[in-house]
Order: structure tokens, then sequence, then C-alpha cells
């Protein structure tokens, strides 16, 4: 897909891999939206993505919220991709160290915001994209964001891997939903990225991370998750899949 001119919608594009997606999808022409909390940076932050940036303030889990941040992002050109990066974790366990059943709250925290959100993401943002006309046979993309912790979850992350294993469930069979439709549906699955969810993280640990990564052994660069979402919205065809980005790490249970 030729990003020249066309909308982009980026949600959690405020922060991290979305803002770095946003920048590249700048430098590539193409009109963002970035579609993040009303608490976010995001005014700031198209501010200082330059003119062609613009911010619209949605919780991506609020159906009606979402739905008009997605229609600000037609207004600037033909909304045809959508990177969906807003998610988050909330550590917890089956049993707390009591010996107590976890929180069921926490658990469903996390999958109405990872899981259920990327839904409403492929839902809504699918609605708009199909509105286009096709050009050299498609409409557009959708991208998600799961995690690595899909196939290698570690022990405090129950809620975090279910949810993000879901998405990479729903990669294929959203595709084929969407084939008639013609527009692609592919998910990244990152490693651990330097972005401000792991600020905060001590000096030692973050050592004992990068250690941990084969080759480069460092953390992922949200830069590098931007050039690979930009890749897949312009490959036409790359559809279906889930992408690891992660530097061959394989996770440790803890
Ligand atoms: N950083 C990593 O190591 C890593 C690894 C694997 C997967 N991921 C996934 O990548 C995605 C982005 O993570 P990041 O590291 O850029 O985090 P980040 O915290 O830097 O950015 C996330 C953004 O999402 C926004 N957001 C959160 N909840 C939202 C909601 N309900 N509605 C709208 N926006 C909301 C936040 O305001 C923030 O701007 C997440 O889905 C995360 O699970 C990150």
């Amino acid at each position: 897909m030729e990003l020249k001119g066309i909308s982009v919608a980026v949600t959690g594009g405020a922060s991290g891999l979305g803002n770095a997606t946003a920048r590249r999808l700048i430098d590539a022409g193409a009109i963002v939206t970035l579609v993040d909390l009303p608490t976010s940076d995001g005014d700031a932050a198209a501010r200082d993505l330059g003119p062609n940036a613009r911010f619209a303030p949605a919780d991506i889990t609020d159906a009606e919220q979402f739905a008009a941040a997605l229609d600000a992002a037609t207004e600037d050109g033909e909304l045809r991709g959508l990177v969906h990066c807003a998610g988050s974790g909330r550590g917890m366990r089956i049993l707390d160290k009591h010996g107590n059943a976890g929180s069921l709250e926490d658990f469903e925290h996390v999958i109405k915001l990872n899981l259920v959100g990327s839904f409403n993401a492929l839902r809504l943002g699918a609605e708009r994209i199909a509105k286009t006309d096709e050009v050299d046979g498609e409409r557009g993309a959708i991208v998600m964001t799961a995690s690595v912790a899909a196939f290698e979850g570690q022990i405090g992350q129950i809620n975090y891997t279910a949810s993000k294993a879901g998405i990479v469930g729903m990669t294929l069979t959203a595709a084929r939903d969407l084939a008639t439709r013609r527009i692609r549906v592919c998910t990244i699955a990152p490693g651990i990225m330097d972005t401000p969810l792991l600020s905060g993280m001590p000096d030692a640990m973050r050592a004992g991370l990068e250690a941990s990564v084969p080759n480069p052994s460092r953390l992922g660069r949200a830069d590098e998750f931007g050039q690979l979402a930009v890749s897949i919205l312009e490959n036409r065809y790359l559809n279906g899949e889930t992408i690891r980005l992660d530097g061959g790490i394989r996770m440790a249970p803890r």
C-alpha cells in the first residue's frame, strides 16, 4: 500500500511503540491520527510530529469514543491503515503468596484492555477502511500488537499472556474474515522493547534482560517496531501472520 497521502490511525500513539510508528508513518508521507487516552501526552506528541499529525483522545475500550476518534481520522484523508499499539499489563498470579485465589478483576481488566480493545480496533477500523475504494486490489491494512508473552508467558503474567495469545489467535481469523473486503491483518509480537512501559526498571535488571537477548544483546528500539509496522502496511503480500520482533529471545519462566 502506498502510504503517501493516506490517513493512518495509531492507537497508543502518544508514547512508546505507537509514537515511534507515527514518526515513521509521517516520514513515509501519511497523515497520522494519534488515538490515546485524554490524560495522555497526545496533544504534545502530535505537535511534535508536525502538521500531518493530530491527536484524537479516546479510550480504546470505549466503543463510542474510539469510533469518534477514527471518524476524526477520516477527515484528513481516506483512512486505510490502523496500527493498534494501545495496551498494558498488570501483574497477577493464579494464587497470591498466601494461597488466596488471584483477582478476577485484575484478569478481566487486562483482557478488556488488550483483547477486547484489539477487537474494538479491528471492527471499528475495518468498518471505516471498508468504505474506501480499492487501490491496486486492496483497501487497507490493520496491524495489531501482541507480545512474545503470547508464546512464552512468564510467572505473574497470566492475564497478559491470555490477552496477547488471544490477539495472535485472532490474526488469521481476522485476515480471513476481512479478505473479501480487501483488508489485510497482521500482528507484531515484540520482545523486550525500550519504551516508557519499562522505565523505572533497575539497571541490574535491565542489564540482565539485555544479556538474555541472543543477537543483538540489547532491548529492542521503538523505531524498529515502527519500521516493521510501516513495512507491513506497505507490503501487499503480508497477511494473517504474527511476526516476532525480539532479537531471537525465548523468555524463561520468570
Ligand atoms: N515495551 C515492551 O517491551 C513491549 C513488549 C511486548 C509488547 N508490548 C505491547 O506494545 C504495546 C505498546 O506498549 P509500549 O511499550 O509502547 O507502552 P507505552 O506505555 O509506552 O504506550 C502505551 C500507550 O497506550 C496508551 N493507552 C493505554 N491504555 C489505553 C486505552 N484504554 N485507550 C487508549 N490508549 C491507551 C497509553 O496512554 C500509552 O500512551 C502494548 O500493547 C504492550 O503490551 C510492549
